[in-house]
């Protein structure tokens, strides 16, 4: 078993610059996603989320996580429903088929997925200044810059014009999140990035969003290791059915749930202590 331990803090420049107070950081409102005429992956799902919260999204495989994910990062379109994004309309369902309304808000939010999404013909360096000169318009000076400082907050320096071939799993996992933070976003999303690692290079990509978490960067993580949920989550979501089952803190999910699927759930996947 995994033992996460938070690193120290870090004297340099923080990872998170601002991170946004509290609020209506996130609204969900019946938002209905299916793929086909069949298969309902979002049932007019409800969730709400302050800038302060780190959910944990947790439920059976299948049952629509990395689907959340990916609508909250405009990859996809929902059918129904609204999403706000700090207290904005974001996503509506319907007509425009769930793109973003404001693109400006859909660049604030970050991801990083389980299978590395790096550029593999660009080096860690043109990997992390491409979209801030893309996006931001900001000069190849300026971002290579950034770079170097973000990838010294997170003992990457020496590996600035390395390609990613030449990395481990855990390196290529802390450059994909160094790249997300590049843009300076006010979320980020975490789709099961240390399910494809090997178990020693787990804890130093938990560390880095361990030290995110340290820093109030608002998270949704969706992963399977449940003691790192437990020790990261200021919330846990359980979903299944396209529905959100049952949330709390992690000490009532984890101890206490309510739920009977809940707990069928965990059962499955966890040893309750
Ligand atoms: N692009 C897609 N087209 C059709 N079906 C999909 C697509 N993406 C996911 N699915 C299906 O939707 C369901 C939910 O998938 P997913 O969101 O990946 O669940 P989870 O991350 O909880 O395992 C699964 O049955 C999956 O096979
Ligand atoms: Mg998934």
């Amino acid at each position: 078993m995994n033992t996460p331990r938070l690193v120290a803090a870090q004297p340099q420049a923080p990872l998170v610059p601002n991170p946004t107070p509290g609020g209506d950081f996130i609204q969900l409102r019946d938002v209905c996603k299916s793929y086909g005429e069949q298969l309902v992956v979002m049932d007019n799902m409800n969730l709400d989320m302050r800038a302060d919260d780190r959910l944990v999204i947790i439920g059976p495989s299948g049952s629509g996580k990395s689907s959340l994910l990916r609508v909250m990062m405009g990859l996809e379109g929902i059918q129904g429903g609204t999403i706000g994004f700090q207290g904005k309309p974001y996503i509506n369902g319907g007509k425009r088929c769930g793109k973003p309304l404001d693109e400006s808000l859909r660049t604030q939010i970050g991801m990083v997925f389980q299978h590395y999404t790096l550029f593999p013909h660009l080096s860690v360096l043109g990997n992390l200044i491409l979209a801030p000169m893309k996006v931001h318009g900001m000069s190849r000076a300026e971002a290579t810059e950034k770079a170097r400082s973000y990838l010294a907050r997170l003992g990457l320096e020496s590996k600035l014009h390395a390609y990613p071939s030449q990395l481990s799993g855990g390196q290529k996992q802390r450059v994909a999140i160094a790249r997300a933070l590049m843009l300076e976003p006010k979320l980020m999303l975490f789709d099961e990035v240390t399910s494809a690692l090997d178990p020693e290079m787990v804890i130093e990509v938990q560390n880095v969003m361990l030290q995110l978490a340290e820093q109030k960067m608002a998270m949704i993580i969706v992963t399977h290791d449940m003691h790192f949920a437990r020790h990261i989550a200021t919330r846990v979501v359980f979903c299944a059915n396209g529905k959100v089952v049952e949330q709390g803190p992690p000490e009532q999910i984890f101890t206490k749930p309510r739920e009977a699927r809940t707990r069928e759930f965990l059962e499955k996947v966890v040893h309750l202590d």
